[in-house]
């Protein structure tokens, strides 16, 4: 049996195998087992005998068992590290590097002059009350923008909206800043819009504002006018022309030069030769009063900028689309 079961287990490369080996010499039913089991027919002087050389047998088997296991155990890890090796001469791959995204790249220029200015970076909430989106902007009931067909509620509680402007940021900032107050809101705004060149359910705003004593119009206009000479160079023409808002009063919208505008055929402002890039005025006494500002103290103004459209004229991209189908053929170009 010793010698059967030794060459056996010599031989044996899993451990599965080993397992059986154990059982079928040693288990229960196994063949030393029954040796075992048979001593009692035995006489009184052989007993001991064949008992101390079984028990041997047994001890020796055992031993060789664990051992055989341990080298299997062995022999697999050695297989596993190797088959796992790593070759570290090999040549790594380049890594492919993105672009950051060209509007991205616009409203890091836009924040940069701002910062330069004074002016704090305020983010806000997508999801927002209709009373910060409106009421406490002055649009009363039934004004236009309030309108269902413009704007997405929320379906189980029309309170809540996707914000369709970033001047709720107004309001928070009035809410939670110290007097004077400057800052720029940049972010996302939704609107039941239908996707074509210039339009998209989702766009983005840049809100701007200013509070403190003797804020003029003046302050506006001059501001908005250095900022858009240093995005877009020395001498870049702006336009203001009479506007209405409920939350500034008087009101504007900002048209900026295009940029070497090709005429009739300019496909950034169709020939007109000047781009739209936000609305902007003097905030509107009501609305500060409701924020606790007094209106005879303090005065201030505030702007919304379509980035998309600022991106556009920067880097005179003819189509929005482009600026959200985010295909690298474009992308890759700035
Ligand atoms: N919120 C206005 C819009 O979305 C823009 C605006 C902002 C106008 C601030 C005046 C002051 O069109």
């Amino acid at each position: 049996i010793k010698q059967e079961a030794l060459a056996a287990l010599a031989v044996t490369k899993e451990s599965v195998d080993l397992e059986a080996l154990r059982v079928k010499y040693l288990g229960k039913k196994g063949e030393l087992t029954a040796v075992l089991k048979q001593m009692g027919k035995l006489s009184a002087e052989e007993r001991p005998v064949i008992g101390q050389l079984a028990n041997e047998v047994r001890e020796r088997l055992t031993a060789e068992i664990d051992a055989q296991k341990k080298k299997i155990e062995e022999i697999k890890l050695e297989a596993r590290l190797e088959a796992e090796a790593v070759d570290v001469t090999i040549p790594g791959q380049r890594t492919k590097l993105g672009h950051q995204h060209p509007m991205y790249i616009a409203l890091d220029e836009i924040k940069d002059i701002f910062v330069g200015m004074g002016f704090t970076i305020l983010d806000g909430p997508e999801v927002e009350l209709a009373y910060y989106n409106f009421d406490r902007l002055n649009a009363e009931e039934g004004h236009p923008s309030r309108d269902w067909s413009d704007t997405f509620y929320f379906d189980q509680d029309s309170r809540v909206m996707l914000r369709s402007q970033t001047s709720p940021m107004q309001v928070h900032a009035m809410e939670t800043k110290p007097l004077p107050i400057r800052i720029l809101a940049p972010g996302r705004v939704y609107r039941k819009d239908e996707v074509d060149a210039t339009h998209s359910p989702m766009f983005h705003q840049v809100e701007g504002m200013v509070i403190d004593k003797n804020i003029t119009m003046a302050d506006l206009k001059g501001t908005l006018n250095a900022v858009m000479e240093q995005l877009y160079g020395a001498g870049t023409k702006t336009r203001f022309r009479p506007h209405h808002f409920p939350f500034t009063e008087p009101s504007c919208e900002m048209d900026v030069q295009c940029h070497k505008c090709g005429g009739v055929g300019c496909p950034t402002c169709k020939g007109e030769g000047w781009i739209e890039v936000l609305g902007a005025g003097m905030i509107h006494p009501k609305v500060l009063e409701m924020s606790g500002i007094d209106p005879e103290v303090y005065s201030g103004w505030a702007f919304g900028m379509g980035l998309e459209r600022m991106a556009m004229r920067r880097f005179k991209i003819a189509d929005l689309r482009l600026i959200f189908e985010n295909d690298v053929r474009f992308l890759e170009q700035f």
